[in-house]
């Protein structure tokens, strides 16, 4: 059983839950932190429990640490179920539970994880779901490579992803 943080996080990466993006989805969310240059996409697929819409599964991406991917995980596993008025009182702290509190550096890896919740459930407008790929212009990219791909590399050029610790 991991005990401390470092452990605990060892322990979500080794296999982390719900990795990859969700092509059926109905919400997407991403958020990208200036600071660190990381980013975090996250898929919600909702459906209907006793009148209720709930969240039926979460998927996430993340270019970021290992702290990130492990609250992402965690997150996801967690928010199944969930309704969307429980889901929007989610904040960084309940997503990253498992792993106890997040050391001071970390805290924003969670704040990632939350502001990409955030942005799926805002961009959930109660509106019939439109395909992801409805739009070339307005629809978001299928994966975060390509996202960052059409954001700013100039033709002809290859992006580089550097992983962080
Ligand atoms: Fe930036 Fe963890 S998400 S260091």
């Amino acid at each position: 059983m991991p005990e401390s943080f470092e452990e605990k996080v060892r322990d979500a990466i080794a296999n982390p839950k719900n990795m990859g993006e969700m092509s059926d989805a109905d919400a997407v969310g991403t958020v990208g932190s200036p600071d660190c240059g990381d980013m975090v996409r996250m898929w919600l697929k909702f459906t209907e429990k006793d009148g209720k819409k709930v969240i039926d599964r979460a998927s996430f991406q993340s270019f970021g640490c290992q702290t990130a991917i492990a609250v992402a995980s965690l997150a996801t596993e967690m928010l199944a179920g969930k309704t969307v008025d429980e889901a929007r009182q989610l904040g960084a702290s309940d997503l990253s539970e498992p792993l106890g509190p997040l050391p001071p550096m970390k805290i924003h890896c969670g704040q990632m994880v939350e502001g990409a919740l955030r942005e799926a459930l805002l961009a959930d407008t109660g509106e019939p779901p439109a395909p992801v790929s409805a739009s070339p212009v307005e629809a978001p990219a299928a994966t975060l490579l390509d996202s960052l791909s059409s954001s700013g590399v100039p033709a002809g050029k290859k992006l580089r992803v550097i992983k962080l610790d």
